[in-house]
């Protein structure tokens, strides 16, 4: 087995945080009960990435997509981000974590929004121990859109000819990252379904079967751990 080599350090993981709902029903409970269990076990894993000083932890909670689910579930998701707020905002603000949200966060409703500007407002620290990004109404295909019109139009405006490179479009998009190092995504499927399409080009991946609200902290390391030992090549001969 390769030993793990202190220098690959993961800075910025993504984590897809699928299986809350296969979870309830195996557990003969209503979906939303999953998705709060599922909110128990972030809180877990954010400690742990505080703990093992991580730059950044981009968390996919709510994609453009899941807006198709039933009308109960999605305001039961609705009260829990504002009960999720409440409740974990002084702790995350007590470790020095940095929430941002991203997506298309108005449609939530004007609560939804309020309580995520206020999480905002109460974490923005200067030097964070830790960036916690959350995507929310969420779409990699559709963040990309979203930068090529502001393109345009700064195009439009400016009559200038815009110096667009591989980097400088990450400014364009919503998701407050760059390359992910790593991406994990629990609940057994081996699929992006939607999430930051344009920053995972050369990120690890990771497939953990183990549904989100079984996702330990001890899981949240082995991921980490077996990132460590990857070689990256970034298309190199070496
Ligand atoms: C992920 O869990 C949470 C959201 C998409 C909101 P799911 O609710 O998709 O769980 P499964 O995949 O149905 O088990
Ligand atoms: C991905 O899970 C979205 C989130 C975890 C927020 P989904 O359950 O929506 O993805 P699919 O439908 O299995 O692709
Ligand atoms: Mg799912």
């Amino acid at each position: 087995m390769a030993s793990a080599n202190p220098a690959n350090n993961p800075k910025n993981v993504g984590i897809i945080m699928d299986g809350n709902g296969r979870w309830a029903k195996q557990n003969s409970l209503i979906t939303n009960r999953g998705h709060e269990k599922g909110v128990a076990v972030v809180k877990e894993v954010v400690k742990e990435a505080v703990r093992q000083k991580l730059q950044s932890l981009t968390l996919y909670a709510f994609s453009t997509e899941n807006w198709s689910r039933p009308k109960k579930e999605i305001s039961g998701i609705k009260r829990l981000i504002i009960e999720a707020i409440h409740e974990q905002v002084p702790e995350l603000a007590e470790q020095k974590v940095k929430l941002n949200f991203f997506g298309d966060i108005e449609t939530f409703g004007k609560k939804v929004h309020t309580s995520i500007l206020e999480a905002e407002r109460d974490t923005s620290f200067i030097k964070p121990a830790l960036n916690l990004n959350i995507a929310l109404g969420y779409g990699g295909r559709s963040d990309i859109i979203n930068g090529i019109r502001t393109i345009v139009d700064e195009a439009k405006k400016t009559k200038k000819d815009l110096q667009i490179d591989e980097t400088s479009f990450f400014n364009y998009l919503s998701a407050p990252i760059n390359d992910l190092d790593v991406l994990i995504r629990t609940g057994g499927d081996h699929r992006i379904s939607n999430f930051l399409l344009y920053h995972i080009a050369y990120t690890e991946l990771i497939f953990v079967d183990k549904l989100w609200p079984d996702f330990s902290s001890n899981d949240f390391q082995d991921c980490l751990n077996s990132f460590k030992k990857r070689k990256r090549r970034f298309g190199k001969r070496v």
